[in-house]
């Protein structure tokens, strides 16, 4: 079957006899052209962001009115992609300042965006999950003591990490130092452990040592976790209590049956598998759910470290957009580098390579990267305690 992924936004594709024709609306920046001459592409008239991820050339299901012959074959994609390069603090302070006050952050580590395009950011050094309406000037706390307090129960949490949102905005959270994932409702006043019950570190199938990254895929509940210092990431079927290795677990190392200390990574389910970023080994995997071994997608096969367009310093948060561009935040490098789907070649698009700073167009270790559906990205300044926005245009 032929596969593609098509960002729906904006776009007006129709079909010729012979040659495929892409868009007229808005702003255009995916141009796929094919060499059937078979092609059935009827009027795929998509709305304005109804972001839709079309993996597979007959599964259409999100989009209105399309129909695909599944003989089709990209011939080629020309893709023009721009950032504003000037940031806008879109949370915490933009001076650096930090402390407990709700219009500050300390250290903030994980985002998601939530409903209305609230950002959830795991407000790490404070211990509590906040939440930053958009445009806000000040954030609540929806996890976690608000004045910053750490503790391990169902109210306080010890360093927490990343956060992975259902469509209800309901939280999941890995609360590191507590060995644990938590689960707290949209708007509860306290949380349940489903993860790491003991909340002792440990490596069997039912603890974890130092959880930082969390997936969620919307499809099943089925949860992905980064067991950081257990060099593995685990899968959870939804409400079990225990989870079983489905990448690395081999001990921290660089060959292909290992990861070490991977913080971030995502899921990605059109190819059913793991971006997973290597801290120490400087590069992007891809781990297939089922497969014994990775591929290198970016950076060094054997870990050297680098500030070069192919390579990586230290990557913590990676994402993937719906056409399958990769977005890393290269934390030692300061910048967000970006990689169009299949290349390992990138571009910075945030921060300034080597140079950390808080003037707007630095980063200081930038640790996580959200993408919303228009392309704008969402960047944890971790050591300038800030969330910055760059826009897509
Ligand atoms: C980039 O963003 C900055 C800050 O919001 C703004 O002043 C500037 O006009 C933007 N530049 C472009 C080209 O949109
Ligand atoms: C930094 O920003 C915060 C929040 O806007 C403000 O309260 C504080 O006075 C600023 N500090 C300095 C030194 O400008
Ligand atoms: C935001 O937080 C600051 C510091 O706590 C406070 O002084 C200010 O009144 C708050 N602003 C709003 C709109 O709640
Ligand atoms: C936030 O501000 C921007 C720019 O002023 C505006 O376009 C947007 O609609 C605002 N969003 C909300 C939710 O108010
Ligand atoms: C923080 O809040 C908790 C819960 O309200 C309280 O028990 C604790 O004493 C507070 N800590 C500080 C340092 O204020
Ligand atoms: C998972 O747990 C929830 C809450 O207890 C329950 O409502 C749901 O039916 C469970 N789902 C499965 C598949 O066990
Ligand atoms: C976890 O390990 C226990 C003991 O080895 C085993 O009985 C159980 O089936 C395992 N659970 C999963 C989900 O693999
Ligand atoms: C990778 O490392 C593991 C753990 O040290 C080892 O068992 C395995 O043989 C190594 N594999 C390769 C291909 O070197
Ligand atoms: C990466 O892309 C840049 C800019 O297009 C180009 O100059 C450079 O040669 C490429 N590097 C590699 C290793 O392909």
């Amino acid at each position: 079957m032929t596969c593609l992924r098509i960002l729906c936004m904006y776009y007006l594709i129709w079909t010729t006899s012979a040659n495929a024709l892409f868009s007229t609306i808005g702003n255009v920046y995916y141009n796929m052209s094919y060499n059937s001459t078979s092609t059935i592409i009827t009027h795929l008239i998509v709305k304005k962001q109804l972001l839709c991820a079309a993996q597979c050339a007959n599964q259409f299901a999100n989009c209105n009115t399309a129909v695909f012959d599944s003989s089709i074959t990209p011939q080629s994609a020309s893709i023009l992609y721009r950032w504003n390069t000037t940031g806008i603090t879109v949370a915490g302070a933009s001076n650096g300042s930090t402390g407990t006050a709700d219009n500050l952050l300390l250290n903030p580590y994980g985002t998601a965006l939530g409903s209305f395009d609230s950002l959830y950011i795991a407000d790490f050094n404070n211990n509590r999950i906040q939440k930053w309406l958009s445009n806000a000037s000040n954030g609540t706390t929806m996890a976690g003591l608000s004045n910053g307090t750490y503790g391990r129960s169902s109210v306080a949490l010890t360093l927490p990490v990343s956060v992975a949102l259902d469509p209800n905005d309901n939280m999941y959270f890995t609360d590191r130092d507590n060995h644990r994932v938590v689960y707290w409702a949209n708007g509860a006043s306290s949380g349940t452990t489903i993860a790491g019950i003991t909340g002792t570190p440990g490596s069997t199938n039912d603890t974890l040592c130092g959880p930082c990254g969390i997936a969620r895929d919307s499809n099943t509940g089925t949860l992905y976790i980064a067991d950081t210092f257990n060099h593995r990431i685990m899968q959870y079927l939804l409400n079990a209590s225990s989870g079983t290795v489905v990448a690395g677990g081999n001990g921290p190392g660089s060959n292909n049956t290992q990861l070490a200390y991977p913080y971030g990574f995502t899921f990605d389910s059109p190819s059913n598998s793991l971006f997973i970023a290597n801290y120490p080994n400087n590069n992007i995997v891809r781990w297939v759910l089922g497969a014994s071994s990775w591929t290198l997608v970016i950076g060094s096969p054997t870990g050297l470290s680098g500030d070069t367009s192919t390579l990586l310093n230290n990557p913590v948060g990676i994402t993937l957009d719906p056409l399958g561009n990769i977005y890393v935040a290269d934390s030692g490098n300061h910048r967000i580098q970006f990689f169009i789907a299949g290349q390992s070649n990138g571009t910075t698009i945030a921060g300034v390579t080597g140079s950390s700073g808080i003037s707007q167009n630095q980063l200081n270790y930038p640790y996580w990267v959200t993408v919303d559906n228009q392309l704008n990205l969402y960047v944890s300044d971790n050591s300038n305690n800030r969330v910055q926005f760059f826009s897509h245009s």
